[in-house]
């Protein structure tokens, strides 16, 4: 049996009402899945079918009001402030937006050297460690001196990733880390995350709303619709022949970049839109 790094288990998450009378809003109502060490599980859905709650409640930051969320064996669902640090150590998280994850009048060393320096690490071990983690994301030594405004939106992507890693932490959850950039530096991105696992064996639970890049990433790809995991299994599997009709429609509208494909892909679609939709398609207003 593979071993489990990460264990969720019909975790529901509840947002506190707002206004007199309201019912608590049910964000994730009972979704289980589960992540092996150096795996990358995609997690993917339309906006507001609860991704970033679900990565929240990994992390501690979303009211969790049901079910199990375990970390190599341990609940952590209702882990202290004195246990989340500890768990800080073990995983970490990149946003979408680098502008505001990163503090804008430290430098890049700064950033870089705070977490070190909470786990009380010397000052010279600290500086070359610094060094590698600028090696890891190929970034050049001379951009310690400077500030996350001083660089390009992926290059700052980069920094954020490296900070996620000056812990070596065994998991990092990923919220849409490459939806705000365009599509080549994007690719460059995906391609040092799995450089990265490939040479450190980390574990990513990847959120996007694009099943391209979930399907480039992810072994296992889960999909997420108003609070529920509709499928869930093999990536290639989900991505290329899923049978639930919401991730077909998903698969539906993600673009293919080879013409022979697009054309096969605009057949599919037009037979799932239904004929009737046709003359509209060929109109120009679908
Ligand atoms: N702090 C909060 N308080 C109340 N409701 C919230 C809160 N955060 C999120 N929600 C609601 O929970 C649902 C899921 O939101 P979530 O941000 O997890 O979606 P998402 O899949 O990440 O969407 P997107 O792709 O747009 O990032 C939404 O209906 C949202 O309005
Ligand atoms: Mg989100």
């Amino acid at each position: 049996m593979t071993e489990t790094l990460l264990d969720i288990k019909d975790v529901v998450v509840e947002y506190p009402p707002k206004g007199f009378r309201a019912k608590p809003f049910k964000a994730i109502k009972g979704v289980s899945l589960d992540i092996r060490p150096g795996e990358t599980v995609g997690l993917v859905g339309e906006s507001g079918s609860g991704k970033t709650t679900l990565g929240r409640s990994v992390l501690g930051l979303a009211p969790v009001t049901g079910g199990s969320i375990k970390y190599r064996g341990q609940e952590i669902s209702n882990a202290t402030r004195a246990q989340r640090r500890e768990l800080s150590h073990e995983i970490q998280v990149v946003f979408q937006d680098p502008y505001t994850s990163l503090n804008p009048s430290m430098t890049i060393e700064q950033i870089l050297t705070e977490p070190l320096t909470v786990r009380k690490m010397e000052r010279q071990a600290a500086n070359k460690r610094v060094a590698e983690l600028l090696d890891q994301v190929r970034l050049p030594h001379d951009a310690a001196h400077r500030l996350p405004r001083e660089f390009s939106g992926g290059q700052r992507q980069r920094v954020a990733i490296a900070r996620a890693l000056a812990l070596d932490p065994k998991l990092i959850v990923c919220d849409e880390p490459v939806s705000a950039l365009d599509l080549s530096t994007q690719a460059r991105v995906m391609e040092l995350f799995i450089e990265i696992q490939e040479r450190t064996g980390v574990a990513y639970l990847f959120i996007s709303h694009d099943l391209a890049v979930v399907r480039h990433l992810s072994h296992r790809v889960a999909v997420m619709y108003h609070g529920e995991i509709v499928e869930w299994g093999d990536g290639g599997q989900v991505t290329s022949a899923p049978e639930h009709p919401y991730t077909q429609r998903l698969l539906m509208a993600a673009p293919i970049p080879d013409p022979d494909r697009q054309a096969k892909h605009r057949a599919d679609r037009l037979r799932l839109l239904g004929i009737q939709r046709e003359q509209d398609v060929q109109a120009g207003f679908a």
